[in-house]
């Protein structure tokens, strides 16, 4: 099966006066779908440069981009972005919601942003703020939510338009322990649904979760390693994968501008970055859970809006 995504020797520099910065150095990383990626590593070893290449916010300077199978700098700045609307959920450390938006008004943007008509975006914005438990915090706008609860909403709003993969640079990196450990539990639950992850973190509580661990230095990716949820997973063959694919695939399409670190946080903060599919071609039909059906979950046909229950 083609992955979602893969880099080949992927190298970023930033020409500065002071010098040219490398921030990766060949790097190579492939993400199919299923998997569940923590990527670790000190400060500035370019993780978060990465996940902007792996998200087309960012482009290589060298090495290529395969995304779903399209090499990225064969790609159009409309195709680009409308990977980034539909086929990508960003989430970062410090949420990135529009201020002066509900929890409602966040999600359904990005949703807005593709085209998808008003009462479709009823119907999926509060699928979604159930999923994450703030059905009843709709209203409250970012000031007035915790920052468990703002991160849960900028979850909804990246799973908006039922991406292919999820990327989260530091998501726990705001919160206590004890709220960290729900994002964790709501990522597992995404995971479940068929919604392929890559997390960067300084966390390992929530590194743990993962399947697949990454450690990065200066600008490379070292070999991955098997977690031990993996091992858990294959020891109880029968695990559930149900939970909640409030996220999943779907396809739309359209492109935009490239834009770099600063401006891929921005493109989140205006609803851009936060989804939208490609109509892709065809994905496996499989039977889907209740939950999968409000995230879209991968298995999801690109199109194929769900019914309501
Ligand atoms: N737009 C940019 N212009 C110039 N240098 C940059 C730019 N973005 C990143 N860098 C540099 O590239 C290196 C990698 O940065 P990056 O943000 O990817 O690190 P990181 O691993 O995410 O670090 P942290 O854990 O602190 O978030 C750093 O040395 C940084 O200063
Ligand atoms: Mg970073």
């Amino acid at each position: 099966m083609t992955p979602i995504v893969e880099g080949r020797r992927l190298t970023r520099t930033f020409p500065m006066p002071s010098g040219l910065v490398t921030a990766l150095r060949e790097a190579s990383i492939e993400i199919s779908q299923g998997d569940y990626v923590a990527i670790t590593g000190p400060s500035g070893c370019g993780k978060s440069t990465l996940l902007h290449l792996l998200g087309c916010v960012d482009s290589p300077t060298s090495g290529s981009l395969l995304f779903e199978g399209h090499d990225a700098a064969r790609l159009t700045e409309s195709a680009r972005s409308r990977i980034r609307l539909t086929r990508v959920g960003f989430i970062f450390q410090r949420f990135f919601l529009l201020p002066m938006l509900d929890a409602w008004e966040n999600v359904e943007l990005p949703q807005a942003e593709i085209g998808i008509v008003p009462r479709q975006r009823e119907e999926r914005t509060r699928e979604l703020l159930e999923y994450v438990g703030l059905s009843d915090r709709a209203h409250h706008r970012p000031a007035q939510l915790s920052g468990g609860e703002m991160q849960r909403v900028a979850i909804a709003r990246a799973l908006a338009n039922r991406p292919a993969l999820l990327l989260a640079d530091e998501p726990t990196g705001e919160l206590d322990e004890d709220t960290g450990e729900q994002i964790a539990d709501l990522f597992d639950r995404v995971h479940a649904d068929g919604t392929a992850i890559v997390v960067v973190t300084h966390n390992p509580l929530l590194a743990r979760r993962a399947r697949r661990h990454l450690t990065m230095k200066r600008g490379t990716v070292e070999a991955g390693e098997a977690t031990a949820a993996t091992a858990a997973a294959h020891a109880a063959p029968g695990t559930p994968v149900t939970v909640a694919s409030a996220i999943g695939p779907d396809a739309s399409s359209g492109p935009e501008d490239q834009d770099t670190d600063e401006t891929a946080e921005q493109d989140a903060v205006d609803g851009v970055a936060v989804s939208a599919a490609a109509r892709t071609g065809d994905t496996p039909p499989r039977p889907v859970t209740r939950q999968q059906r409000v995230t879209g979950g991968a298995q999801r046909r690109p199109g194929a809006r769900k019914k309501r229950r």
